[in-house]
């Protein structure tokens, strides 16, 4: 069983996110009853909380088909306009990483979303026309990690933003005894809180580490995932006691011993790590800032007393302002 089948299929499966959940069971309930397309929805928030799966229960929960591509895989016009004009009504268009999509791409965008119309140009030179192409009513889903980096424009057309938070242990506790139930892994009650506890509040790693555990508990002890396998497998896989990873150690430790306890910029960050700007933005820093182990301040990224007393290390006298 892959990851996606692990994924719910169905609202009612769909654990956590009680905001987002709530409000897109009302929305999709409305548009069936009026037998119209659902309005644009906007997925935003970190990878791993589930806006794949979302898009995927929004078009089984609408009775529709679903196309899937990412922001960017669309080079040209052409591309988007394809899978336009080969949608049925009332069909989702997922786009994943919708930020990363070309400003010629998503400038057609704009009239596809709005009035379901599609303006591309033929030729090019002197004979070049433009020619307009009416499209199927549709539900285009976008998904981006954060909705700060979409441009205005776009952001205005999506009647529907939802925002995934990260999952608290006790919904991450459900959705690994969910997964542990499809995969047939015997798992304990507390083993259970023991890797959703250590999962970054994300139910992509809770089920990872499912699999990594079992994988030790078969072969390490009786098969059995408790609390005290639990633990013993995730320090061998470097998952600390708080649930950081070698790379939250890493980040947090370049701040403390190479950066005075910041504030540091995130390019200097990214450099001292051999990480990607974008990785820190994107996967690293929204949970360690959510945890109060860092925080963003306008002069750079600064480490908090939290950091300080995980990593044993005395703090800082002069202090950068932190609580
Ligand atoms: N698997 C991954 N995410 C899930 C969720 N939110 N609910 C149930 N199972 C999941």
């Amino acid at each position: 069983a892959q990851e996606r089948a692990l994924r719910p299929k169905v609202l009612d499966e769909y654990i956590g996110q009680e905001k987002a959940r709530g409000q897109l069971e009302i929305f999709i309930h409305a548009a069936r009853g009026r037998s119209e397309p659902l309005d644009h929805v906007l997925l935003f928030g970190p990878p791993g909380l589930g806006k794949t799966t979302l898009a995927h229960i929004i078009a089984k929960e609408m009775g529709v088909n679903l196309r899937q591509t990412s922001g960017p895989v669309l080079e040209r016009a052409g591309d988007l306009a394809a899978l336009l004009t080969n949608l049925e009504p009332h069909d989702v268009l997922f786009i994943d990483e919708i930020h990363r999509l070309s400003p010629v791409v998503e400038e057609i965008l704009y009239p596809a979303m709005e009035d379901y119309r599609l303006d591309i140009m033929i030729g090019e030179g002197p004979a070049a026309r433009s020619v307009r192409l009416d499209l199927p009513p549709f539900t285009l889903v976008g998904a981006t990690t954060r909705a700060g980096m979409l441009t205005n424009p776009l952001r205005d057309r999506f009647g529907i933003v939802a925002r995934l938070e990260f999952y608290t242990p006790e919904e991450l506790a459900r959705i690994v005894n969910r997964s542990a139930g499809l995969l047939d892994v015997p798992l304990a009650e507390d083993g259970a809180l023991e890797i959703a506890r250590r999962s970054r509040g994300t139910p992509r790693i809770a089920n990872r580490l499912l699999r990594r555990v079992r994988d030790y508990a078969q072969v390490k002890a009786n098969g059995t995932v408790s609390s005290a396998v639990a633990d013993a497998a995730l320090l061998m896989l470097d998952v600390d006691r708080l649930g950081l990873d070698v790379m939250d150690r890493k980040l947090l430790l370049a701040i403390v011993e190479k950066f005075g306890g910041g504030p540091v910029g995130v390019e200097s960050l990214a450099a001292a790590i051999g990480e990607e700007r974008d990785t820190i933005e994107d996967v690293l820093e929204p949970y360690l800032i959510q945890q109060g182990y860092m925080m963003r301040t306008p002069r750079g990224r600064v480490a908090t007393n939290v950091a300080y007393q995980h990593f044993g290390l005395p703090q800082p006298k002069t202090n950068n302002g932190t609580p």
